[in-house]
């Protein structure tokens, strides 16, 4: 038997995936842009072990059994193990034989599961980065992570993260690309606000499916808007330009939720604590004139927010007062536990 665990990070998006322009593939129909989160933050930790006495491959998440024939795993499987018999052939030698065994996978989330904290992002990037290493395959895995969860790609490295859309029809030019390392920028801080860690209503694949056909929004922003967001965007990062960053990053998760609301039927992500954390934030940055704390949303409606670490204790006490702690003397009201996750 040969066994393997990993763990992989979450990514937060500051220029938003949502759409695809093939479903199979996952090509994306813009270019996207996401900050990975420190590992020992929000992450998926993965077992893997393979041994002659498995009669087939399964897979448990969060302690239960799922289904392995779910396409998008089995394109994982596949990828990789077609690199291992690619390698194989090329002279390596497989030394446990263990291509030929099946595989028991288990992989477990410090977070909850699909409530819009990118847990596929994480879970997919662990799931392909040990099979890589279970079968001693390297180089370049952000193509086959992708064909899992789009924004699985970006999790494959650490710091600041491109996710180039690529123009093949095949999908080798679709790939993840560090931007700036994780010691790049150590003053940036995120910070978790959970404010329903209910599973998301509409996922993300039939959520963009409808946003595609249906919204011209969507359209408009991958064309017309994307292309120079993600230019600034680089820039304000290589600058360190906070201002500039939050922004932009509070821009495009407000676009975001406007193409799913411009989708028909509207989807809405967004609940009234997270609009009220919207407001909050604003009122804050216009007290002080100028730009000191940015929320994104995702598929969901907890709110990240990004700030830099002299603004972390004041703007927890801020959240603490707007959102008073239950009476049975929790720290935070229920549903509302604030974490700063230092990225590092
Ligand atoms: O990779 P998916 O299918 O989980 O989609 C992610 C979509 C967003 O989280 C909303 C945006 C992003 O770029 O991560």
């Amino acid at each position: 038997m040969k066994k393997v665990t990993c763990t992989a990070p979450v990514n937060i998006a500051v220029v938003k995936y949502w759409g695809k322009r093939n479903e199979d593939l996952i090509l994306p129909i813009n270019s996207s842009l996401s900050v990975t989160l420190h590992q020992d933050q929000l992450k998926t930790t993965t077992s893997i072990a393979a041994s002659r006495d498995f009669t087939e491959d399964r897979i448990w998440l969060n302690g239960k059994e799922d289904d392995i024939n779910h396409p998008r795993l089995q394109s994982c499987l596949r990828e990789i193990r077609r690199l291992a018999r690619k390698r194989r052939s090329s002279g390596s030698e497989d030394v446990s034989g263990i291509l030929n065994y099946k595989v028991h996978i288990c992989s477990i989330n410090n977070f909850p599961t699909a409530a819009g904290l990118a847990s596929s992002a994480a879970g997919y990037a662990c799931l392909v980065y040990s099979l890589a290493k279970l079968y001693g395959v390297e180089g370049e895995l952000s193509e086959i992570a992708r064909q899992g969860s789009g924004s699985a790609c970006r999790s494959m490295y650490g710091g600041f993260v491109q996710w180039l859309m690529g123009e093949r029809e095949d999908g080798k030019d679709s790939l993840a690309q560090q931007v700036e390392a994780e010691t790049h920028w150590p003053e940036l801080r995120i910070l978790i606000l959970v404010a329903s860690a209910e599973k998301k209503h509409v996922g993300s694949t039939a959520g963009m499916q409808t946003s595609v056909e249906t919204s011209p929004l969507l359209k408009l922003r991958a064309e017309s808007v994307v292309p120079g967001r993600m230019a600034e965007m680089i820039e304000s990062i290589k600058k360190k330009d906070f201002e500039s960053f939050g922004q932009l990053t509070m821009k495009d998760s407000n676009q975001f939720h406007a193409t799913c609301l411009d989708t028909f039927p509207p989807i809405f992500y967004l609940n009234q604590v997270s609009q009220r954390i919207i407001s909050l934030v604003h009122r804050y940055n216009a007290h002080y004139g100028q730009t000191k704390v940015a929320y994104s949303f995702d598929a969901g409606p907890n709110a990240v927010i990004f700030t830099l670490e002299p603004t972390v204790n004041e703007f927890v006490e801020v959240v603490k007062r707007s959102f008073p702690p239950a009476s049975n003397g929790d720290p935070f009201i229920k549903g509302l536990p604030v974490s700063p996750a230092p990225l590092s």
